[in-house]
């Protein structure tokens, strides 16, 4: 019998209102669509998991209507500080990248760090050297004229808190919807598993700030013999709680949407509602998708029916 293969992608669990036929929904749901097919595309011609869910991330890098890549949010000083992992479930290798700027795709890079270095995570100016030496230099990105506008409108907003930006109240930018990542976990034809997570982080974080995107374990894990994860939302939380390493040790004896279930739930009761959302896929091909903020843009292909499935998923 053929073994099952399938990728799932989420575009951020958001906060703000949206209304489901709106065409900013339009949008996001058919590009986030059109990534998924692609992703399932490469792994039907027999390319790895890891190959998928780096193209699916590259594609939603580039688009420049997630959090992520072109379309970053910004930091409190203006500039795009980027943060992405990768993680193979064959034997847990993983590569992540910190506070990169000026990198197109954070996502290729930390797939450099994961193949071509010997260490796990590059933040900064290491990590720019070694963009260099992968031919990736780093180039001068300018915030496209929404993404300042959207600056220009919060600082106006949260003025107060400009000479004492350690002190941003994130609980009140995060309502308005402030938030987003996009990630990918996928099940190839081998049966291998492998997870990757891409972000500009949390709209005015401090410079030098990282979140839970590049922490393996926190914002992806994949390991073969339980499923892969992505989670997406308030980065400080997702990463005390280990949350994607939680929810796939969950997998040992529940299929991903039980898992996915319970790490929410477990998020929920310690930080609250509008924190955060996760996708998992197990290593038989079963999906979870679960948030607690008001909705998150989900895509997901599988060889079962080959049906592109995307929503928004609310709740
Ligand atoms: N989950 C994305 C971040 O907090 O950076």
């Amino acid at each position: 019998m053929e073994r099952n293969y399938g990728i799932l992608l989420h575009g951020g669990a958001r906060s703000e209102k949206i209304n489901a036929s709106s065409n900013r929904a339009k949008k996001m749901c058919k590009f986030i669509a059109h990534a998924s097919n692609e992703g399932y595309f490469l792994l039907k011609q027999g390319n790895s998991a890891i190959d998928a869910v780096e193209y699916a991330i590259i594609m939603m890098e580039d688009s420049g209507i997630f959090n992520a890549g072109r379309g970053s949010c910004l930091t409190i000083d203006g500039r795009m500080e980027m943060d992405a992992s990768i993680m193979s479930g064959i034997d847990l290798s993983a590569g992540s990248v910190g506070m990169v700027q000026g990198i197109s795709n954070p996502i290729k890079l930390a797939r450099h760090v994961m193949e071509r270095s010997k260490h796990v995570m590059l933040v900064s100016k290491g990590a720019l050297e070694f963009a260099n030496f992968m031919h990736m230099p780093p180039k001068e990105i300018h915030p496209e004229k929404k993404i300042l506008d959207k600056y220009m409108k919060l600082k106006k907003t949260f003025k107060h808190y400009w000479n004492e930006k350690y002190n941003m109240p994130y609980d009140e930018l995060e309502a308005l919807g402030q938030q987003g990542t996009v990630g990918a976990v996928a099940l190839d034809t081998d049966g291998n598993l492998a997870s990757a997570v891409s972000t500009g982080g949390r709209w005015l974080k401090m410079s030098g700030r990282i979140g839970d995107s590049a922490i393996i374990g926190g914002g992806i894990y994949a390991d073969n013999r339980l499923g892969a994860v992505c989670a997406t939302g308030n980065g400080e939380f997702i990463m005390r709680l280990c949350l994607s390493k939680y929810a796939c040790d969950i997998m040992k004896r529940r299929n991903a949407s039980e898992s996915s279930r319970r790490a929410i739930k477990h998020l929920t009761n310690l930080f609250g509602k509008n924190t955060g959302g996760m996708i998992s896929i197990d290593s038989g091909g079963g999906i979870g998708i679960s948030h607690n903020t008001p909705y998150m843009p989900v895509s997901f292909v599988s060889s079962r029916d080959e049906k592109n499935i995307t929503y928004l998923s609310m709740v």
